[in-house]
């Protein structure tokens, strides 16, 4: 275990040696087989203002979506059936279309396959998340975004930042694989900060931590705050993060990717050990952008798959063939 001044340590520091310890713990601890999760952007309609967000309910320049069940089922099913072991469904914050019960009826009809399910759709309510794990969901995203109360509260107008740390203790005592993380290089967040998130993840036991640098979005009111260290800072946060949570599973995240253009084979090396491909169709990816220039945007994802799988190979790494549970 590292204390806060050894991960502020870390996060100063240029020397590389911090990647190549977290890459090492990662071998040790996971081996050398990447988890691909398919990921299923079923709705971009969200009723959230997060300052940084694409999807954000004030932006007019992206046109809405909404996937009826029978369409996520069909998308799940020819992921299964290319290969993939956990299922990815996430979205924006939805008004009311997706309800309990609907989402119930499409959670049970994914796991009549033998797949490993993983919601990404915000904040609900102890009873819908009890729902959905009765439903067979297995594993919840749901990322803090930052600890620092101040910053959350800038960047999420209207938004309780009581309630999402609420969320996520609910989504871990109902017994969800539970994954969190955060948004790195965001104006007025500084080293202090990100040593406190890390200590974070360690103290709710996360079971997966997501990291992706902040890339400003153009219809956005972050639009002028590139941050050019913060690939870098999202790199040192994600091997630290590898430090001290040795077994967790940790993405190269599409951010990363997006951010420099190989940034998920560099976060693989760093101490990651998933990738989440989008497996829905362009037409929909391309309205889903949280970010602008999202990487990884295709209809051919058996063509994706197998160029991944060339990728993986060319570092020594293979696609793992099970659900990649933590434990
Ligand atoms: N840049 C990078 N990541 C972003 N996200 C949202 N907007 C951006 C952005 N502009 C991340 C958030 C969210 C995840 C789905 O995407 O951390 O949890």
């Amino acid at each position: 275990m590292l204390n806060r001044d050894e991960i502020l340590n870390y996060l100063k520091s240029e020397d590389d040696e911090l990647f190549q310890i977290a890459d090492k713990i990662r071998k040790e601890n996971k081996g050398n087989g990447v988890h691909l999760r398919g990921l299923i952007e079923f709705s971009n309609i969200c009723k959230r203002s997060c300052l940084y967000c694409g999807l954000r309910a004030g932006n007019k320049n992206i046109q809405r979506y909404r996937l009826d069940e029978e369409e996520i089922i069909q998308i799940a099913k020819k992921g299964i059936s290319t290969g993939y072991k956990t299922i990815v469904l996430q979205s924006g914050e939805d008004d009311d279309y997706y309800t309990k019960d609907k989402l119930c009826k499409i959670i049970e009809n994914i796991k009549k396959f033998d797949v490993a399910l993983t919601l990404s759709i915000g904040e609900r309510s102890l009873e819908d998340y009890r729902a959905f794990k009765n439903a067979g969901a297995d594993r919840y995203l749901l990322r803090i975004e930052t600890t620092d109360k101040n910053l959350y509260k800038k960047m999420h107008p209207n938004a309780s930042f009581e309630n999402r740390i609420e969320c996520l203790y609910n989504l871990k005592s109902l017994g969800y694989e539970t994954g969190t993380g955060v948004l790195v290089g965001l104006e007025g967040q500084n080293i202090e900060s990100l040593a406190d998130d890390i200590l974070f993840f360690k103290k709710l036991n996360a079971d997966m931590i997501g990291i992706g640098p902040f890339i400003p979005h153009p219809d956005t009111p972050l639009k002028d705050k590139f941050n050019k260290n913060a690939f870098n800072l999202a790199l040192k946060v994600m091997a630290i993060t590898r430090i001290i949570l040795p077994d967790i599973n940790i993405p190269a995240t599409t951010a990363m990717e997006t951010f420099d253009k190989n940034g998920r084979i560099i976060a693989l090396n760093s101490g990651a050990n998933v990738i989440m491909p989008n497996i829905n169709s362009e037409k929909y990816a391309k309205n889903y952008q949280i970010y602008p220039d999202k990487a990884g945007i295709t209809d051919d994802i058996i063509k994706t798959r197998k160029l991944l799988e060339e990728k993986l190979n060319s570092i020594g790494r293979y696609i793992s063939k099970d659900k990649g549970f933590r434990k």
